[in-house]
C-alpha cells in the first residue's frame, strides 16, 4: 500500500469474477434476506422497547413477587419458573440498558462541516470506530450483511458487469467494496478520509482488482476523464454541503466513459420515512449540538437538478423510502 501524494493504491494483480454477468446470486440473496429479517425483528424489539421502557423492569419485578408467592405457599415448581424469569427479565432489563445507551460521539464541535477529512479522521480513530460510524454496523458479519440493500439497488437499478471499472465516491472502510470488487473489472474507492482508507485497505488487502484514492473533498479532480463505466455514492451525500454535491455530480459526470451509469442513493425527505427521521433527529442525542456530520436530506427534484445541469441526457430518480436513488446515464 502507497501513500504517495494522497492516494493509496493496490496494483491490480489478480481478477476473479464471481458471477458471470454481475448480478448477485439467489442463494447469496436468500441469506442475505434471512439475516435481514433477522436484523429488522431485532430493530422492531429494540424500538417497541424503547417506546415502552417500563416493560422489562415491570416484568423483573412481577418476577419477584411471584417468586416470594410460590415460596411461601411451598409451590416449589412455580418458584423455578419465577427464579427463571426473574434471570431472564433481569438480565434483559441489563442488557438493553447498556445496548441503548447513546454512543459516545467523539467531539468534532470545533470543525467545520466542509472540513471533511478533518471530521471523518477524527469518526475513523480506530478500525471498530470507522467501521461504525461508516455502516452503523459493530461485527463485520453485520458489516457485511448491510451492504445488501445497496448491493440489490445497485444490480437492480444500474447492472453491474464483470466488464465494468466502477467507482465509489465516499467508500468508507469498503462495506460495498468488499462484496462488489468480486462482481466487477476494477473497484475503486475514494474519501476524502485517510482513515477510512487505511481500514479500507485493511479489510480489501485481499482482493486483486481494488485501488484506493484520497480525495480533497470536493470533487474528482484526482481522477482522469471517461475512465469509468459505473460512479456510485451511496449512504454519502447527505453529509455534504449542496455545493459539494453538485461538484461530485458534475465530475461524475466527467469521469463516465460514453454509455457510463451514475447512481446516487440519499435520505428523502419527502418520504414518510425520511420525514420522520428529520423531525425526530437521526441520533436525537447529538440533537442539540448538530456536529458537522449530521446528515442533510434530499429531494428528488435537488438531485434531478445536479444531474441535467451536469449534462446527463437520461435521469430519473426512484423512490426506495427512506431513500431516494438518482440513476443518470450518459449517451
Ligand atoms: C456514512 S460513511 C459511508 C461510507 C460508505 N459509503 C458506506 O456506505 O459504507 C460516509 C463516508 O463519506 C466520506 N466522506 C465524507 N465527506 C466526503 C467528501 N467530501 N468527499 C468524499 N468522501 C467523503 C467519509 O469519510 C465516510 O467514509
Amino acid at each position: 500500500m502507497e501513500f504517495a501524494s494522497g492516494r493509496v493504491t493496490f496494483p491490480e494483480t489478480r481478477f476473479t469474477p464471481r458471477a458471470a454477468c454481475g448480478t448477485l446470486e439467489s442463494s447469496e440473496f436468500s441469506i442475505v434476506n434471512f439475516h435481514q429479517a433477522k436484523a429488522r425483528l431485532r430493530k422492531r424489539v429494540a424500538m417497541e422497547l424503547k417506546r415502552y421502557p417500563w416493560v422489562l423492569p415491570a416484568a423483573t419485578v412481577l418476577s419477584g413477587v411471584a417468586t416470594l408467592f410460590a415460596l411461601d405457599r411451598s409451590a416449589p415448581a412455580l418458584a423455578v419458573v419465577g427464579v427463571l424469569c426473574l434471570v431472564a427479565t433481569a438480565y434483559l432489563w441489563g442488557f438493553s440498558t447498556r445496548a441503548f445507551r447513546p454512543p459516545r460521539w467523539p467531539s468534532t464541535s470545533h470543525l467545520q462541516r466542509r472540513e471533511y477529512g478533518a471530521v471523518w479522521d477524527t469518526l475513523a480513530s480506530s478500525s471498530q470506530a470507522a467501521a461504525f460510524n461508516a455502516s452503523g454496523r459493530r461485527s463485520e458479519q453485520e458489516v457485511r450483511e448491510s451492504a445488501g440493500p445497496t448491493l440489490r439497488n445497485l444490480s437492480e437499478l444500474v447492472g453491474i458487469t464483470v466488464q465494468d471499472d466502477v467507482l465509489e465516491i465516499g467508500c468508507g472502510v469498503g462495506r460495498i467494496g468488499r462484496e462488489l470488487a468480486p462482481l466487477c473489472r476494477l473497484w475503486t474507492g475514494s474519501d476524502v478520509s485517510k482513515n477510512m482508507l487505511t481500514y479500507a485497505s485493511e479489510r480489501l488487502g485481499q482482493l486483486g482488482n481494488v485501488r484506493l484514492i484520497q480525495l480533497q473533498g470536493e470533487g474528482l479532480s484526482e481522477l482522469a476523464g471517461s475512465s469509468f463505466d459505473v460512479v456510485y455514492c451511496t449512504n454519502m451525500l447527505a453529509h455534504l454541503d449542496e455545493i459539494d454535491r453538485w461538484y461530485y455530480v458534475r465530475d461524475a459526470f466527467r469521469v463516465l466513459r460514453p454509455g457510463g451509469r451514475l447512481f446516487i442513493d440519499t435520505i428523502d425527505i419527502e418520504s414518510g420515512e425520511g420525514w420522520a427521521m428529520f423531525v425526530q433527529g437521526s441520533c436525537p442525542a447529538l440533537e442539540s449540538a448538530r456536529p458537522p456530520f449530521m446528515p442533510r436530506f434530499s429531494t428528488a427534484a435537488e438531485l434531478k437538478n445536479y444531474a441535467n445541469r451536469a449534462g446527463f441526457p437520461q435521469v430519473e430518480t426512484h423512490n426506495r423510502p427512506p431513500l431516494v436513488i438518482l440513476i443518470a446515464r450518459k449517451s
